[in-house]
């Protein structure tokens, strides 16, 4: 229960990432990062400085930082295996909690949860933030107003480059699978399955094919070379509902894509394309009043567009859930799609989502 108008958030690990939430959290009224908490104690002390909070709010221990009196919600942006320990001791001390992506190390682990979350529900968001992304708002408002027709086919890609050997990146936590779980499939992957999820609804089957390109990545600490064992190349192909296929493919390994999450959705009457590298921008393919064939028309997005995951960890907390905001659902249901294709690329099947079915064929329908 929140006691008072600020909600003091107790923000977990002070990595890369979590300059996203404190670059944005000023913005959302009632939200006040008052505890914060990582095992880099340098770390911990710099930014406990630079954000002005005091030593006994820096916390090394995530028990502490979660049972604290003090901290009416959490955020979490650790590394992937400590996902479902923090979801776990939120449940526990039923803090609200909005927490990273991937879901959990693997599905084993959501489904623990799970069993947990449904005995003790809290408020709890999932850092799929693309679906935020003013030009993905307004192209599910263009889906909805039937402006492509029907949806037959879904393109997703998320590609990023830092992992090209070209860039002779040293091995970090994101290579190691005891505590990344995957490699490309879950750091960019999840997101482009949270995205076909908000644009088209869930998965039926998938079919996939994951490689890693770079075996071996220098220890930053020893020099020694460390085996890699994730995937750095993930594609997959995919039926969801109403029997929209989908194509999807991610890598970090593609020299000239910075941060390229891109989808594109074919209607039988026009297409819709959006990409994060442009926000604001949508391209749409649709026939006009006095057109003969489907025309390009790249327009800025409408102002309106403009909700925050933040924003709606705000209103959550305070028991308001907003249409289309990432739940404990979507990152279960995330999850659950992740396996099924880790599967599908050990044993070169086709792999059935819901009762994770093996199947040697092709699944032709959503009830095949
Ligand atoms: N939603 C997105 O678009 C997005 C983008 C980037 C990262 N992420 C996710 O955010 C998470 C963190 O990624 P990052 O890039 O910030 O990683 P990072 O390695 O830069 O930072 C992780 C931080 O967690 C700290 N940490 C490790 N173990 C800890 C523990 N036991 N207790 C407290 N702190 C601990 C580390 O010291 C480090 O400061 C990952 O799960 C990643 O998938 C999401």
């Amino acid at each position: 229960m929140i006691r008072s108008k600020v909600v003091s958030v107790g923000l977990i690990g002070l990595g890369g990432m979590s300059n996203f939430y404190f670059g944005n959290i000023s913005q959302i009224n009632p939200l006040q990062v008052s505890a914060i908490c990582d095992t880099n104690q340098e770390l911990l002390n710099n930014i406990g400085q630079r954000e002005g909070i005091s030593q006994d709010k820096r916390f090394i221990h995530i028990e502490e930082i979660i049972a604290s009196p003090d901290v009416d919600a959490i955020i979490s942006v650790v590394p992937n295996n400590l996902h479902a320990k923090i979801l776990e001791l939120c449940i526990l001390h039923q803090k609200p909690i909005l927490a990273e992506k991937p879901f959990t190390l693997n599905f084993e682990e959501a489904k623990n949860l799970n069993k947990l979350y449904k005995r003790n529900p809290i408020p709890c968001m999932v850092g799929f933030i693309h679906r935020y992304t003013p030009s993905f708002q307004y192209a599910k408002k263009l889906i909805e107003e039937n402006i492509i027709g029907q949806i037959r086919y879904i393109d997703v890609r998320y590609q990023q480059s830092f992992g090209a050997p070209l860039f002779n990146v040293s091995y970090l936590w994101r290579f190691n699978k005891e505590v990344t779980g995957t490699g490309a499939l879950g750091d960019l992957g999840a997101h482009m399955i949270d995205s076909a999820r908000f644009f088209v609804g869930e998965f039926h089957s998938v079919s996939a094919l994951m490689e890693t390109f770079v075996d071996k990545r220098k220890d930053p600490i020893t020099g020694e070379p460390r085996h890699i064992d994730v995937d750095d190349f993930t594609s997959f192909h995919a039926v969801l509902g109403n029997g929209v296929v989908g194509n999807f493919v991610t890598t970090r390994n593609a020299i000239g894509s910075s941060n390229q999450h891109e989808v594109t959705l074919y209607g039988d009457f026009g297409t819709i394309h959006v990409n994060i590298e442009r926000p604001n921008e949508i391209d749409i393919y649709v026939r006009g009043e006095t057109e003969e064939i489907p025309v390009l028309k790249s327009e800025r997005v409408p102002e309106i567009y403009d909700k925050t995951i933040l924003g709606d960890f705000a209103e959550l907390i305070i028991n308001k859930q907003n249409q289309d905001m990432p739940i404990f659902e979507d990152g279960y249901k995330n999850q659950k799609v992740i396996d099924c294709i880790i599967t599908s690329a050990e044993k070169g099947c086709f792999v059935k989502v819901d009762s994770q079915e093996v199947l040697w064929e092709k699944v032709k329908s959503i009830s095949g």
